[in-house]
């Protein structure tokens, strides 16, 4: 018998991701401090729905049943984060033990269940004294920091913990936080200067980075050390050898690319970067580069959608091909259908920024405007393929060799989708907010048979 279409090798990590913030509630129990988005959230007009995480989904105290709950699906592995003020409620110096009990409790709770934990250690949710003292990621010390809290969080948790990861999406923490000239629109920040002080920042961000997987590694012998980056995908409109070279050469300074995986991984910021940034460039200090690009074990790939490129007579020899306005898109401004990003972020990951290690996708999923259908269910078909074009091009990319070895769908649960409030769902299980009851819907019955099957269904 031939094997069945869509397969996945052993052992294929089936998982569901979530974040501290988006979930747990709880914000001023047990000793947590406000992170900036308390603060933003609470400042009117910031998100959308005017809403907050004061209580999410209460996963602070419901975390047993959550975790019971994907147990049931056949889910073997949880990403979440960890909340950095829980911790260290004054963002350095005194630990709160009740904070680190919180995640032992999970932690303890998961192993019961069999799930094995990914934990992310930071997830956006900067703590505010550290934005007062001195501008979080504005200042090269929050990358000190960082690396402080880690090492704090490692040694307490790295007995039951192998699977690290250091941080979320660095463009999403300072790109869309720093306006310049403007207050940050989407996302924690302030008013800067000049785009500058915005690659600044990431800079800041990915030297604690490369400070955390040091302290990672000082502390966990046994750690698989991951970065999580939304790495910019340029798909190339054909696969035509001049369009693929194309698309090969812009994603190397392709919105954050240049700043975040490209010298992660090559410990170099792209030629490409360097010309188009010009003055706006980081400014390095001797050493930080090596410290960026410690050698990691894994990548954790967060894929949404994509950017089409082709090649084109002009001095870089690409250009981004601007989607039309009838373009297919999910339930968010931003959600455009590119499933073929899914297999082009592997390769240029792979082909050009040259990583050799195991790949995992650390996010995928979408909002959708989910309802109860008159069967009360949730029919979440247009979920259902999302996932499925996409699983098709992440596998593809397995079958032409890369090592892809996990897929955490985003997510779990509906959650608190930072400026879009509650309003917009990603969750392949329904939350009622009311009564923090949740239901499965039909995409969750239908991962459930891919995990079981080990393969796309
Ligand atoms: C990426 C982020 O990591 C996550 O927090 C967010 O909810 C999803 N994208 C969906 O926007």
């Amino acid at each position: 018998m031939s094997t069945p279409s869509y397969s996945f090798p052993p052992g294929f990590r089936w998982g569901a991701a979530t974040a501290a913030y988006q979930i747990e509630g709880a914000h001023n129990l047990d000793g947590r401090t406000p992170s900036v988005w308390d603060t933003f959230a609470k400042t009117p007009g910031r998100v959308r729905t005017g809403e907050n995480g004061d209580i999410a989904n209460d996963h602070y105290h419901l975390f047993e049943s959550d975790v019971a709950l994907m147990a049931s699906l056949g889910i073997k592995h949880y990403r979440f984060s960890i909340s950095w003020t829980r911790i260290l409620p004054e963002g350095t110096g005194a630990v709160n033990q009740r904070g680190l009990d919180f995640y032992k409790r999970l932690l303890d709770c998961l192993d019961k269940y069999g799930i094995e934990p990914q934990v992310t250690l930071f997830h956006w949710d900067s703590p505010q004294v550290l934005e007062d003292r001195y501008g979080s990621w504005r200042s090269r010390q929050m990358a000190h920091d960082f690396a402080a809290y880690a090492e704090v969080v490692v040694k307490a948790l790295g007995d039951r913990v192998k699977r690290w990861t250091t941080m979320n999406e660095v463009g999403c923490f300072t790109m869309l936080g720093y306006g310049v000239g403007k207050p940050p629109q989407h996302a924690p920040g302030t008013v800067v200067q000049s785009h500058q002080d915005i690659w600044q920042a990431v800079h800041h961000a990915m030297l604690g980075h490369g400070l955390g997987v040091q302290a990672i590694r000082a502390h966990c012998s046994k750690a698989i050390v991951s970065l999580v980056d939304n790495t910019e995908v340029t798909v190339p409109v054909t696969e035509s050898p001049a369009d693929v070279a194309a698309a090969q050469k812009a994603f190397t300074d392709s919105w954050i690319n240049g700043g975040v995986c490209m010298p992660a991984l090559t410990g170099q910021h792209p030629e490409l970067f360097l010309r188009h940034k010009g003055a706006d460039a980081p400014k390095v200090q001797a050493g930080d580069l090596e410290i960026i690009s410690q050698p990691l074990d894994a990548w954790g790939f967060n894929n949404y959608f994509g950017t089409y490129v082709r090649a084109a007579d002009n001095e870089d020899g690409y250009e981004t091909v601007p989607l039309p306005g009838g373009y297919p898109k999910m339930d968010l401004p931003w959600l455009s259908i590119v499933p073929d990003a899914a297999y082009w972020g592997l390769r240029h990951l792979r082909d050009v920024a040259g990583f050799k290690g195991q790949f995992f996708i650390s996010e995928n999923g979408c909002g959708a405007a989910d309802e109860f259908g008159a069967d009360g269910r949730i029919n979440d078909l247009d979920r259902i393929f999302y996932l499925r074009a996409y699983l098709r091009q992440f596998h593809r990319a397995l079958a032409e060799g890369i090592p892809l070895e996990g897929y955490f769908v985003w997510s779990l649960m509906d959650n608190f989708e930072w400026s879009f409030g509650y309003a917009k769902r990603f969750g392949i299980i329904w939350n009622d907010y009311a009564s923090q009851k949740r239901t499965p819907k039909e995409s969750a019955r239908w991962y459930s048979e891919c995990i079981r099957q080990n393969r796309v269904v």
